[in-house]
């Protein structure tokens, strides 16, 4: 029987990213930019890579990586360049541990008003790009025999609201990918899962802030009555990257702050308990 000690310290352990290398794409502002923080923190060699090179290179420098890992400077949507940056990876580090991909746009407009164009956009970069990311790294980690992969959905594949149909239909496609994804790499040790955050304070979401009823309202949505930080959704790509989430794959965790779980008006009850007790 191993001793109690080792048992704990394997635990702790598990969540360590120590000597592990990670690809951020999206590292340059937001999730992207909190995961990357998170993964270096955890001990991980973090890779940086956006459209965004100052904003990459801003967070490389922030995390402790400049000039000790690069910073790579592309369009998630071209599939041509994400294969490229694979290739690049491959050569100086012989293998990638962690792969998240964060970015995504919305057009919010009514479906019947989008045009081929902004259809085209939106699916483009949210569907494809992370087509030619999954593809990408998992080619690689089915190779080397093991790895995370971790691609960005919304609540929007599951609820809606007008204006965010085109971008949720991309967003439940993801969802698809991954589990299909999962199934097929498992057996070469390869685990794939997505984040599913409601509302998290980003510049993706920075129009709203000039509207503050419906950023209180959206708010209100969640059971904290709050939006997110970044870094609350980075701790969930980190321990997905890590060890700990070994069995766990195919999975859309919710970083939703309760979003998904309720429905209908408050009623007050919470109050009147909490004043009972
Ligand atoms: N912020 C939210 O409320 C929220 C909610 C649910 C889901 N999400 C999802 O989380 C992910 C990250 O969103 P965020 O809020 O951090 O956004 P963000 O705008 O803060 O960051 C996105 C990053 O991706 C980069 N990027 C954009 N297009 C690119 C391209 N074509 N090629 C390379 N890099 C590109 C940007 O430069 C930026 O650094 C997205 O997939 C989004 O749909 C966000």
């Amino acid at each position: 029987m191993v001793p109690v000690e080792a048992r704990l310290e394997a635990y702790r352990r598990l969540f360590r990213l120590d000597g592990k290398i990670a690809l951020v794409l999206g590292a340059a502002s937001g999730i992207g930019k909190a995961s990357a923080e998170a993964l270096a923190a955890l001990g991980a060699t973090v890779i940086c890579a956006d459209k965004n090179r100052a904003g990459a290179e801003a967070t490389a420098a922030e995390i402790g990586m400049n000039g000790r890992a690069e910073v790579h400077m592309l369009d998630a949507g071209d599939g041509g360049a994400v294969n490229a940056m694979a290739a690049a990876i491959a050569n100086t580090h012989g293998r990638l541990d962690i792969a998240v991909t964060t970015p995504a746009i919305h057009v919010r407009k009514l479906m019947l008003d989008y045009t081929d164009d902004e259809y085209d956009r939106v699916a483009d970069l949210n569907l494809r790009g992370t087509f030619f990311f999954l593809r990408a790294f998992g080619r690689m980690m089915v190779k080397q025999g093991g790895g995370s992969l971790i691609a960005s959905s919304s609540v929007r594949a599951t609820t809606l609201e007008p204006g965010l149909a085109i971008y949720g239909a991309t967003k439940a496609g993801i969802i698809q990918m991954v589990r299909g994804l999962a199934s097929e790499v498992g057996q070469y040790g390869v685990r794939v899962n997505a984040i599913v955050p409601s509302i998290v304070e980003t510049a993706l979401v920075g129009p709203l802030r000039a509207r503050p009823e419906i950023w209180s309202a959206l708010g209100a949505h969640t059971v904290f009555n709050r939006w997110a930080r970044p870094s609350e959704v980075g701790a969930a790509v980190a321990f997905l990257a890590s060890d700990a989430a070994s069995y766990i794959t195919g999975t859309a965790l919710l970083v939703d702050g309760g979003w998904t779980a309720i429905d209908g008006p408050p009623t007050g009850l919470t109050k009147t308990h909490t004043e009972a007790r």
